[in-house]
């Protein structure tokens, strides 16, 4: 039993069931409890690992990328760097030492993290301190620099909270936590069903939407279309809508019912790169891919840079890097490689970002 369990079974006492959204918004964000408030959750000996994490090569190539853009742009005295969910910092970390080898570029970027975790901002402080360069925090994406823009959003879009909608007598009902007799958390239907979904589907059917997730991606895009730049979203997700279940927990690297030990778990889902790029559309973007991270990393050199890391390595180290290469680029099913999918939105005036093979 958490304090969260307790304190999500008192509230579902008092107003009846909740939606999912709320219960992982709960779990995930609490100011006390919330999965991400409190603690660092990456590496080994935590619950999962990323990308970043998982190769300094990832933050570079991010890194290089930005920095091509801003020399196709035109070299803007003053560009906005912003990335949305920074975990460690170790990105942005690597992305401003392969930045830094580009001439001018390091007096016009201005970096905002955007952070909601106390505890990941300490260490983000902690990591890019040295560095000198300035950096400021938001907790969301209002109010942003007026400044020509480059987004990176890395595992950002699938730490948001989803709601979920399941086909029952040909209506979609939402799915709510709420309480059995014996006080455990369960899953139910919500009595009324949404009309405002009209997709038809066979009974029984589930339909997640993370309508959070969609809002941030308005405000991004929107925001783009009035400053200029280039956003990139990277995450497992699908290039196109569908039906079904992706909700997970994830506990010491192992999955976990997400209705246990609240606050305990990271929960996430697949992102519907669909709708993302739709809404990007809407506002005007123009958009490239999704494209396998596989293809992406490769198009920006990774193999190239790994090799050269190698000649200065241990032999050890060498294997490392070669593991380390072969991971985030793996093809095979369930693989980041192609589990993983990258997004590009910009301002119709944006030069085409690399990567993409356009
Ligand atoms: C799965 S981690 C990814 C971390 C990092 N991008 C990486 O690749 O290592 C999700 C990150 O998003 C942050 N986060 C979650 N919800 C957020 C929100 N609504 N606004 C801003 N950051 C959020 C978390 O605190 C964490 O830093």
């Amino acid at each position: 039993m958490t304090p969260l369990s307790e304190e999500i079974k008192n509230l579902i006492r008092l107003e009846g069931p909740i939606s999912l959204e709320r219960y992982m918004t709960i779990a995930l964000s609490d100011p006390r409890y919330g999965y991400y408030m409190t603690r660092d959750p990456f590496g080994a000996k935590g619950d999962f690992t990323t990308s970043p994490e998982i190769s300094q090569i990832f933050g570079e190539l991010l890194g290089l990328w930005c920095a091509d853009l801003w020399i196709r742009m035109g070299c803007p005295a003053a560009i906005s760097l912003v990335e949305l969910g920074p975990g460690r910092g170790t990105l942005m970390h690597d992305a401003l030492r392969a930045m830094k080898s580009v001439k001018g570029l390091m007096s016009a970027v201005r970096v905002t993290l955007v952070e909601t975790s106390p505890t990941l901002r300490d260490a983000q402080r902690q990591l890019l301190e040295p560095s000198g360069i300035p950096i400021q925090w938001q907790s969301d994406v209002a109010s942003l620099p007026e400044l020509p823009t480059l987004f990176i959003a890395n595992e950002f879009f699938d730490a948001l909270p989803v709601r979920q909608y399941q086909r029952s007598q040909g209506q979609w009902h939402e799915r709510l936590i709420g309480l059995n007799e014996q006080n455990k958390l369960i899953i139910g239907l919500a009595q009324e069903p949404e009309r405002a979904i009209t997709l038809d589907a066979i009974e029984g059917s589930l339909l997640e939407r993370c309508l959070i997730g969609e809002a941030i991606m308005d405000e991004l895009a929107t925001h783009i279309a009035h400053v200029g730049g280039v956003g990139i979203a990277i995450d497992y997700g699908h290039t196109q809508s569908g039906l079904g279940e992706t909700l997970q927990a994830m506990r010491g690297h192992d999955y976990v019912d997400p209705l246990n030990d609240p606050g305990e778990a990271d929960l996430t889902t697949h992102v519907d790169f669909q709708r993302l790029a739709a809404i990007a559309l809407r506002r005007g973007n123009t958009i490239s891919g999704p494209i396998l991270q596989a293809d992406f990393l490769e198009a920006l050199g990774i193999r190239q840079r790994g090799e050269r890391l190698q000649k200065s390595a241990t032999v050890a180290q060498a294997n490392a890097i070669a593991l380390a290469v072969n991971r985030l680029t793996d093809r095979s099913p369930k693989q980041m490689g192609s589990l993983f999918k990258v997004l590009c939105f910009r301002h119709s005036s944006a030069p085409n970002p690399a990567g993409f093979n356009e």
